[in-house]
């Protein structure tokens, strides 16, 4: 078993590493208050090939494996999980389902301007009454011969509004359940879509997240993503490897905020000597590198079984369950170990506390986890 990086993945390190240093640090506090979406760093990350790392260089790409995937998004976390949801969602939910099962007209059309960053996109597939219970799809395509027609609302979907290309999941034959939902690839600006109410959220707040309404929107045939009714399918493989970017933002807002205690400790001053040096603070440190060390592990093991083309739903699952737990266990003691320093703003720790509780709950709660982990071990 090889636990070193190659020197490609290190150089992915070096430069995720530096980009959040130099382009998502300064601002990053202002942008959470503010509700700002950092456009401009989007842009950036997208020029360094950051928004299509695992897409082929023939469709746009930087052609990387999924484990330099993790890597780059445990780093950009650290610093601003707003702008890594938006890599993080662009990359694993749009670029990798695309790629995977789009036509090459597809491919040509959408898929490359997404993977070089030029344009991102989004993944609709909550809706009001359809979160972890995703096959209760009440928003409908209804086959019109030569196009679908839209018709439903989709919840907190994340890019609502900065996206320019959306897929949506949509039911076609209601009779059929499951079997019956298609995946459709819907332009921003067409006839009938419209971006709704933009969410007002405890965390990764610079990202946007909106209600988006379809009213008789006519979507191509051609824009159908695989064979009819493989929509639901599509959405659980996308999702399989959207957890293993997700469980990597949980991953870097753990670490992000464990380095920031872990300064704290060696400066702070208390009882005479430095925080450190009391058994009460390092326990909780070692706690924390303990847990950060073993979420780290079961990303890289998930992205690794991805890149050697192996079932990894399950541990993608379990890398994302134990990655999220990890990521508000420890945002909550870094806050602890910065007192009252940590409830405010200009030391970090209480954003990626309210950052670290998102990925509780989306792309599958923790509970939804537990049920794909369960249903495989009981198998
Ligand atoms: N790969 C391929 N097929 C899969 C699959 C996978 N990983 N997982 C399930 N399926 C298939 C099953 O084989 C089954 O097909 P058949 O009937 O042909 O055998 C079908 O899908 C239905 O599966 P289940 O019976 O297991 O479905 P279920 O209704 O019991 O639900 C669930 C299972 C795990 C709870 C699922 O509904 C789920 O994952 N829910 C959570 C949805 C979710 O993650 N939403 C996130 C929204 S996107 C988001 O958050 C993005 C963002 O903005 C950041």
């Amino acid at each position: 078993m090889d636990f070193q990086l190659s020197e490609e993945q290190k150089a992915v390190v070096e430069a995720a590493r530096d980009f959040a240093q130099t382009e998502l640090l300064p601002g990053v506090i202002e942008r959470d208050i503010n509700e700002t979406f950092p456009a401009e760093q989007i842009k950036k990350l997208g020029k360094l090939g950051f928004m299509g790392m695992m897409v082929s260089p023939q469709y746009g790409g930087s052609g990387m494996d999924c484990v330099s995937y993790v890597l780059a998004m445990e780093e950009i976390s650290k610093v601003d999980a707003s702008v890594s949801v938006c890599m993080s969602v662009n990359n694993s939910l749009v670029c990798w389902g695309l790629e995977e099962y789009g036509t090459e007209e597809q491919k040509q059309k959408y898929l490359v301007p997404l993977a070089k960053g030029e344009v991102h996109g989004a993944f609709c597939l909550s809706e009001p009454e359809a979160g972890s219970d995703a096959t209760s799809q009440k928003t409908i395509a209804e086959d019109k011969g030569d196009y679908y027609l839209l018709n439903g609302t989709k919840n907190w979907i994340t890019n609502g509004s900065s996206a320019s290309t959306y897929i949506v999941i949509a039911q076609t034959h209601p009779e059929k359940g499951h079997h019956g939902i298609n995946a459709f690839i819907v332009e921003k600006g067409w006839e009938g879509f419209h971006i709704g109410k933009k969410e007002d959220k405890m965390g990764i707040r610079a990202s946007n997240t909106h209600t988006l309404m379809f009213t008789d929107v006519k979507v191509p045939k051609a824009n159908r993503i695989g064979e009819d009714g493989f929509g639901f399918k599509f959405a659980m493989k996308v999702l399989a490897g959207g957890r293993i970017g997700i469980a990597s933002q949980a991953l870097g807002i753990a670490s992000g905020a464990y380095e920031l205690a872990l300064a704290y400790s060696k400066q702070r001053k208390a009882f005479g000597t430095e925080i450190m040096n009391h058994q009460s603070i390092q326990f909780k440190l070692a706690d924390m590198a303990t847990e950060i060390e073993a979420a780290r592990l079961l990303c890289l093991k998930a992205a690794w079984l991805k890149d050697q083309h192996q079932d990894y739903g399950l541990a993608s699952s379990m890398a994302k369950l134990y990655a999220a737990e990890t990521a508000m266990k420890v945002t909550t003691e870094a806050v602890q170990i910065h007192g009252g320093y940590g409830y405010v703003r200009e030391y970090h720790v209480e954003r990626l506390m309210r950052d670290a509780k998102i990925t509780q709950i989306y792309e599958g709660t923790s509970e939804v986890q537990k049920v794909v982990i369960s249903r495989t071990v009981l198998k």
